[in-house]
């Protein structure tokens, strides 16, 4: 409170208990109704401020190489000191943020602190699993640690606002941003954000190693056209709300503190624009009060999109709709003062977001202690610290998926004498930190390659890249080839390099590139006879279908992060037996993408005797590896799915238990999926959707009861009408080991429609 101006500490002092109980007592920044003391701190604050110091407050400036648009950096230590700036994206640092601070809270008219933001998605310095891969983890528990482990990091680098989780579905792997979402189903996704967002902002988000979250990119970004980035979503209205807008209710009932609209046009309305998307939907439907971020000159892109002439109309259109702070293109410095003084903007819309973000500011402990305890020292503690390393390395193994494993290739032998690595991924830092690493770097990374030789010092390693990721050139193939042969084992690591995936890399075809293929089949025909593994390092679900059929083993190791070499070689060399499943289906070709497990039922289903049925008649109907597949190198079985009845009441709950056992010869990790299908409705339904998992270790051996009560909000989904119902009638509950389980049990809700919400307001 030292650096405070003589008019905040007055406010402060007064509002002291009030703020300290309100901290405690609301975690979350996301409910509507704010706490009264908080309130009154808040308005006297806003009361203090002119026109431009408000529009300040709702301007992001970029500094530092950040930006992904179009824009040059603007913002600095003039605009701070004249109180027209509120937060920054992209500075980090302890001296830095520090730096700026100072500015901020003695030099500025009103010594309001400031925010710092940064893309803080997998990691900090300590770079875990791409989310994509930790979605395959199907375990909660290591999104929330490791999310919470990136806030530490970052907030001791001055950071207090990440932009993450991204929690939109995607059905469409061509979408290079499916990296950076947990997949292609509601249910995982929104248990995964909600573990997310609780790891980002803790207990208490006035604690300095909380950061405050950011849920995005609202709504239906995953669904853009031909998986083509920024391209229109053309979504139905029940779709969205059952499939796209679960995921933002789990973060928002989380308490995530910032929202961020879509570049993509959802039915023609960029949401940046959308009052009907962001103030009927987000703010009254579901509830959030807390900022909503414009994404990087989405507010300047109104005008591309065609639906505003200049910016002052892209400025008045986002104001409308409630964009609360502009990032990055410096739209509502230029243009909102004036257009408030000529009445296009009443001012009530300029007040309503400048209270949230000093309510955001109040809720992170910014105006008692405006550096939240930054410091070299502690920066220097906690990043990359040897506990953090070791948290991405457990995380990385998790999130492993093995996808085949013919005649127990693997484990690998310990006594392998020499091993051949080949494939130039194997040593590259940069993809195995994968996209959106913003303060990672690949020189402290654990490659394929570092990993393997660590395992195992007594082995000799040889390396060839023999083929790049992308392109046809074959020259290098012969020497990887001729290494191949002389070696006890091979290591095959394909697939594509971190930055072809991500944001604005979406790609026509998932299949490898032909220098690639050549690579790989040659490889395998030298390999016949000793054990040969592909690893595949990717973003997204690829297709290969002859590298399914003609390599023994495969393992999807996706982008694990600082330690992927390791966390690779302990699967590897069997230290640890994977147990991570598909997040996302693969297809066998991308002329079958999208392709998803919880497709509607049609009129016609798949038969393969009968050619009048859906699918494709160049290619088989099941995909190349089905949404929650993954082997282990031990064996589970399911039996005795039971119901607590076959006949429930309408609004009552049912008790689903299922045994699974190990019935193997090693210790491993099953994830036990509960999948449910509504059997006859007024709508056609999905043919089955996720409604519980839990991933549990069992020894050789041993079996466990896996026990789960599925009420109303399980048999739920929006009718003809969109009211928000259960229907009387029959449903089939199936469990296993992927959404191919066929073990089945049935029951029948009886009674009348129970209408849970009324429908939401129409898409204008
Ligand atoms: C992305 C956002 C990101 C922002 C800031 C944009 O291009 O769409 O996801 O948070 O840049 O880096």
């Amino acid at each position: 409170m030292r650096h405070a101006s003589v008019s905040l500490v007055a406010i402060a002092i007064a509002a002291t208990c009030a703020i300290a109980a309100s901290v405690a007592s609301s975690p979350t920044l996301s409910q509507t109704v704010p706490d009264a003391g908080e309130d009154r701190f808040v308005d006297s604050v806003l009361a203090l401020l002119t026109l431009e110091e408000k529009v300040g407050q709702l301007t992001m400036a970029p500094v530092e190489g950040t930006q992904t648009g179009p824009r040059m950096p603007q913002g600095g230590e003039a605009q701070i000191r004249r109180g027209l700036v509120g937060s920054f994206i992209g500075v980090t640092g302890p001296e830095r943020t520090r730096a700026l601070q100072r500015i901020a809270v003695e030099e500025s008219p009103h010594k309001i602190p400031l925010l710092f933001a940064l893309d803080v998605i997998h990691g900090h310095r300590t770079i875990f699993p791409v989310p994509l891969a930790e979605a395959a983890s199907f375990d909660p528990a290591l999104a929330e640690r490791s999310a919470r482990i990136a806030a530490v990091e970052a907030t001791a680098d001055g950071i207090a606002w990440t932009f993450a989780p991204m929690v939109d579905i995607a059905r469409d792997p061509r979408w290079g941003r499916i990296v950076e979402g947990s997949g292609e189903d509601p249910y995982l996704g929104s248990v995964m954000a909600a573990a997310r967002v609780r790891g980002f902002q803790g207990a208490r988000l006035d604690d300095p190693e909380s950061m405050l979250a950011t849920a995005k990119h609202f709504a239906g970004y995953g669904a853009a056209e031909g998986g083509r980035d920024y391209a229109l979503a053309e979504l139905s209205e029940r779709t969205l709300w059952d499939v796209y807008l679960p995921p933002y209710r789990a973060a928002i009932d989380a308490g995530v503190g910032s929202v961020m609209p879509s570049f993509s046009a959802v039915d023609g309305s960029p949401p940046h624009a959308s009052t009907w998307l962001l103030r009927d939907v987000l703010r009254e439907r579901l509830g959030f009060g807390g900022i909503i971020v414009s994404d990087w000159s989405g507010i300047e892109e109104l005008i591309p999109h065609g639906v505003a002439a200049t910016r002052a109309d892209a400025a008045r259109l986002a104001k409308r709709a409630g964009v609360d702070v502009d990032m990055a293109d410096g739209i509502y410095a230029d243009s909102v003062v004036s257009l408030v003084k000529r009445g296009v903007i009443a001012p009530a819309l300029i007040d309503e977001g400048v209270r949230r973000v000093l309510r955001a500011k109040y809720h992170l402990g910014l105006f008692r202690d405006p550096y939240r305890a930054v410091s070299t020292e502690r920066a220097g503690r906690v990043t990359l610290s040897v506990a953090n390393r070791a948290a991405a390395r457990a995380a990385g193994r998790e999130s492993i998926v093995l996808l085949k494993n013919d005649a127990h290739t693997l484990p690998l032998s310990r006594s392998i004498r020499t091993l051949a690595v080949i494939g130039a991924l194997a040593n590259d830092g940069r993809s195995a930190i994968g996209p959106w690493a913003v303060r990672g770097r690949p020189e402290e990374a654990i490659t394929v390659l570092d990993g393997l030789r660590r395992a195992n010092p007594a082995m000799q390693v040889q390396f060839a890249a023999g083929a790049r990721p992308e392109g046809s050139d074959t020259t290098q193939v012969a020497s990887a080839v001729a290494l191949a042969r002389g070696a006890d084992a091979v290591v095959l690591v394909l697939g594509e390099s971190a930055e072809r995936t991500g944001e604005a890399e979406s790609r026509a075809s998932l299949e490898l590139p032909a220098g690639q293929m050549a690579l790989a089949q040659r490889v395998a025909r030298a390999s016949r006879g000793k054990p040969l593994v592909v690893v595949l390092m990717n973003g997204r679900p690829l297709a290969i279908p002859w590298i399914a059929d003609s390599v023994p083993a495969i393992v999807d190791s996706w982008y694990l992060g600082t330690e992927h070499g390791n966390a690779l070689a302990d699967v590897l060399f069997g230290d640890y037996d994977p147990g991570g499943k598909l997040p996302v289906t693969f297809p066998r070709a991308t002329g079958e993408v999208p392709i998803y497990y919880a497709h509607t039922n049609t009129g016609r289903p798949t038969r393969s005797d009968d050619k009048y049925t859906t699918g494709y008649n160049d290619l088989s109907s099941t995909p190349a590896y089905p949404f929650g597949y993954g082997l282990s190198y031990t064996t589970f079985s399911y039996r005795e799915l039971h119901l607590s009845s076959d006949r429930i009441g309408m609004g009552d709950s049912i008790g689903v238990s299922v045994i699974v056992s190990n019935v193997g010869a090693r210790d491993g990790d099953e994830v036990v999926q509960l999948y449910l299908r509504d059997d006859v409705a007024s709508v056609a339904r999905p043919v089955r959707q996720l409604v519980r998992f839990r991933r549990l270790s069992l020894r050789a051996g041993a079996s466990d009861t896996m026990s789960w009560k599925l009420g109303a909000g399980d048999l739920a989904f929006h009718d003809l009408r969109m009211r928000y119902v259960v229907e009387p009638g029959g449903f089939t509950v199936y469990a296993g080991t992927s959404s191919a389980a066929t073990l089945e049990s049935h029951f029948v809700v009886t009674g009348d429609t129970l209408v849970l919400d009324e429908p939401p307001p129409r898409m204008q």
